[in-house]
């Protein structure tokens, strides 16, 4: 089977924004406690971070971690986390059915980011609570000193402020499931109202307000026009959310999912236009796709867990190589719209529907996933280019001409790289592509990475990794006259990265 690309330099959507490689660490399941925090493991530091996950983390280089919610934070008290440790209360966390110990709060998790080399994306609570509580947050991380709330942070050992720039209003607030969910109107007010007083407290802040929890629900739409319609004037961001899952085993059709993502995300786009236009607006509202993954292994083996756990081990998804060339569509996706999508989070990070797992006083270990993101957060960042592809298609039980080809490349000017992200979604045959790139001047191919694995439904576990990636040889370059042209096999079911210097 043949596929072919064209490139050229001018083909470009826009600057991929850095924070496109955010990530998520909720108080849920085993995130935050014996995740990222477990004090008396030996890899432990100073602080109780394991070491060995924050070099994970590093690894993956995410500019943003999401925090501490997620449906947890919509009955959260921020003040339980702040304090002499010892005094914190324990408390029931109605999201999740668990005792939440606040060992860890907004203190300590901004410092787990520092060394993680990220930045804090708080999520305030505007379910059981409002905008009181979420200006109060922001004097007490925000401002330098002199009132009642910085002085606090001052006390509690924290001399500087956090200067924690990205703010989320609420999370999920249409979602049934939701402590205190709100009416689209309800929320819209709500979350003016919050928002007013945030950027009063911190003008410099962004923030994000709350879309539908997924496409699927049936007020999306009608609920991002109204809450747009509330919040306009003071929204940064409207935020996205999607899991896909293969609980049916229907594997086309599940590698078909990302095309339900970029028709989620044109649809988004296309709603915050009509706000710009009723309003007769100048002001931009982009999308932050705050939550996305595959989620589902977890889902039957967590209805059975006992509830009022502390730190139970739920939401472990175990990833399969499959997961993996979803994940590596996804993240084409949200590179194909860099121009509208300016955020993204791979939910979680941490043991929680995660890259990066953890055995509670063992080892740390990475998932399929890891590797499409690690490699999109490497050679994914600077101009994104995306020009004609022409590729086989297929039909699935939910999606009608699907590409085989799933591609788009990102060309760093600052470091003189181009990249072509490309996912073979033939499970039979390999894919010949042909890429014409051209005004790129004199190209030179550096590898061309593969991860794939004729099993897949191989995954890795802590002891060892069935997937992973390899360099594969063969493809071939031919530059002449400012034009190149490559000849590049993918195997079957692959996720590639073929990289290039200029
Ligand atoms: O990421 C897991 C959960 O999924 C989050 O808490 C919630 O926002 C979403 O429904």
């Amino acid at each position: 089977m043949k596929a072919t690309i064209t490139l050229h330099r001018e083909f470009s959507i826009g600057q991929a924004d850095r924070r496109l490689y955010g990530s998520f660490i909720e108080h849920l399941g085993r995130a935050v406690y014996n995740g990222i925090y477990e004090p008396g493991h030996p890899q432990a530091d100073d602080k109780g971070f394991r070491k060995d996950v924050l070099k994970l983390v590093r690894e993956l280089d995410v500019p943003i971690v999401r925090y501490p919610g997620g449906n947890f934070v919509s009955g959260y008290n921020w003040e339980d986390g702040i304090g002499p440790v010892d005094k914190r209360p324990v408390r029931q966390d109605l999201a999740w059915m668990t005792l939440e110990p606040n060992k860890v709060g907004v203190n300590e998790f901004a410092e787990w980011c520092k060394r993680a080399k990220s930045d804090v994306m708080y999520a305030v609570n505007l379910g059981s609570r409002g905008a009181d509580a979420a200006r109060n947050i922001v004097e007490y991380c925000n401002f330098p000193k002199g009132t009642y709330w910085s002085d606090l942070r001052r006390k509690h050992g924290v001399k500087n402020p956090h200067n924690i720039k990205l703010w989320c209003l609420g999370n999920e607030m249409d979602g049934p499931w939701q402590i205190c969910r709100r009416t689209a109107r309800e929320y819209g007010r709500v979350a003016a109202e919050a928002a007013k007083v945030m950027k009063w407290t911190d003008e410099s802040i962004e923030l994000v307000v709350c879309g539908s929890s997924n496409a699927r629900m049936p007020t999306f739409g009608s609920w991002e026009a109204e809450v747009l319609d509330h919040t306009w004037e003071h929204a940064d961001y409207l935020s996205l959310h999607t899991y896909f899952g293969n609980a049916d085993g229907d594997t086309p059709n599940f590698l078909g999912r990302s095309l339900e993502m970029d028709a989620f995300i044109k649809s988004v786009a296309g709603i915050c236009d009509y706000i710009k236009a009723k309003k007769h607006s100048k002001k931009q509202v982009y999308l932050s796709f705050d939550e996305w993954n595959v989620w589902f292994h977890s889902h039957n083996q967590d209805k059975k867990m006992e509830k009022w756990l502390e730190a139970p081990p739920i939401l472990e998804d175990i990833y399969t190589m499959e997961d993996a060339l979803v994940v590596g569509c996804m993240l084409i996706t949200l590179l194909k719209n860099a121009d509208r999508v300016k955020i993204a989070c791979l939910a979680q990070l941490v043991n929680v529907i995660a890259p990066i797992m953890t055995e509670t006083g063992g080892g740390a270990w990475r998932q399929s996933i890891y590797y499409p993101f690690m490699h999109a957060s490497a050679y994914g960042r600077g101009t994104v280019l995306s020009g004609p592809v022409k590729s086989g298609k297929y039909d699935s039980k939910e999606y009608s001409e699907i590409p085989y080809l799933e591609t788009v490349s990102v060309l760093n000017e600052e470091k003189n790289k181009l990249t072509i992200f490309a996912v073979n979604r033939n499970l039979k045959e390999s894919l010949d592509l042909e890429a014409n790139l051209y005004d790129m001047g004199n190209l030179k191919l550096i590898e061309h990475i593969t991860l794939n694995n004729k099993d897949l439904k191989a995954a890795n576990s802590a002891k060892g990794e069935k997937v992973k990636p390899e360099l594969i040889s063969g493809a071939k370059l031919e530059n002449s006259n400012g034009k190149a042209r490559l000849e590049a096999r993918l195997p079957p079911a692959s996720w590639n990265v073929l990289r290039f210097s200029l």
